[in-house]
């Protein structure tokens, strides 16, 4: 007897005490199993964005149930040190917030470049100053490419030029590209070949472990975007300028021109020099503190 024939033969037999088995059946243990069909379930959701947050396939981090696979990327016998604070009185203290606030106050993007080029030593400092930059943890996710070589400043712009032109044109929406209007920014790029240094800032989504093992990168967005600002904060504190810029749709092309791995993400691509000397900059206002800030 076949299923057609089955099913055919229940319905003429009126085999209502056989659907209510099935259905009474399939309800308990529908219960009976919701908590593990939930965990279940929740692992593989987690197994699919791991997989999706490296863009890539590779291999699933370790299974939690197995007790020996669970050991911390960073030993586990890492000693515990004294820290030794900076010893400021609290007039140093204020004095130095006012000074700071000051410097930085002065901080802006500029769009006009000097060729003057910048001493390596100057550039290793500031890459190694956003290298101190608190990471989730400690898994510093970040790759900083500089690029001074005139060819390759001209591939990239090449290429932040053409997808330029697409967002500008299509991809943008009408009211944001009224929105930059008051920047007078368009898809050409001339500051990415006349400065002479262009950082690129990329996001490593994971990495791996001495051991082989894939290494999550926990918080990896925000501690990029925190040493970002540690970047920018040692351009601007050693009297230089720089373009925040994130040249949208670029990822993939710079990525493979800087011979990039596939678990990292272009998130900015500063240009840093000298301003030009006739550099201008919109007179825009910043807000004021009771605007920014909420007494509790
Ligand atoms: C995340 C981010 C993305 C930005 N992208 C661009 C960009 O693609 N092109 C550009 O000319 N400026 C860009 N800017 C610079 C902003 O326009 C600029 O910071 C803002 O107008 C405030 O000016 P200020 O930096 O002089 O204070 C970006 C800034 C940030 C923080």
């Amino acid at each position: 007897m076949n299923t057609v024939s089955l099913i055919v033969w229940t319905l003429e037999s009126n085999c209502f005490i056989i659907y209510t088995i099935m259905i009474v059946f399939f309800v308990v243990f529908t219960m009976f199993h919701k908590n593990r069909l939930e965990v279940h379930q929740n692992r593989i959701g987690a197994k699919k964005k791991f997989a999706r947050d490296g863009g890539k396939v590779m291999e699933y981090p370790d299974d939690e149930d197995d007790e020996d696979c669970l050991v911390p990327a960073i030993s586990e016998d890492t000693p515990h040190i004294p820290y030794r604070p900076l010893a400021r009185s609290s007039e140093e203290v204020l004095q130095r917030s006012r000074d700071y606030y000051d410097l930085m106050a002065q901080r802006r993007t500029v769009r006009r470049f000097s060729t003057e080029p910048i001493p390596q030593e100057v550039l290793d400092n500031i890459v190694k100053t956003a290298g101190t930059a608190p990471s989730g943890a400690h898994t510093e996710p970040w790759t900083f490419v500089v690029v001074q070589d005139p060819n390759v400043k001209a591939a990239i712009r090449d290429i932040v030029e053409e997808e330029e032109e697409e967002n500008y044109n299509r991809r943008m929406s009408r009211q944001w590209v009224t929105d930059l209007k008051p920047f007078g920014t368009n898809h050409q790029k001339p500051y990415i070949s006349e400065a002479p240094a262009l950082i690129l800032v990329f996001r490593q989504t994971y990495s791996w472990r001495s051991d082989g093992k894939k290494k999550m990168h926990y918080y990896n967005e925000i501690s990029v975007a925190i040493a970002a600002g540690f970047l920018l904060a040692a351009i601007q504190y050693c009297g230089l300028v720089a373009l925040t810029s994130t040249p949208l749709n670029c990822n993939a092309r710079l990525r493979d021109l800087l011979s990039r791995p596939s678990n990292e993400r272009l998130e900015l691509l500063l240009p840093v020099g000298r301003p030009h000397k006739e550099v201008t900059v919109p007179d825009i206002r910043r807000k004021n503190l009771d605007q920014i800030m909420v007494h509790v």
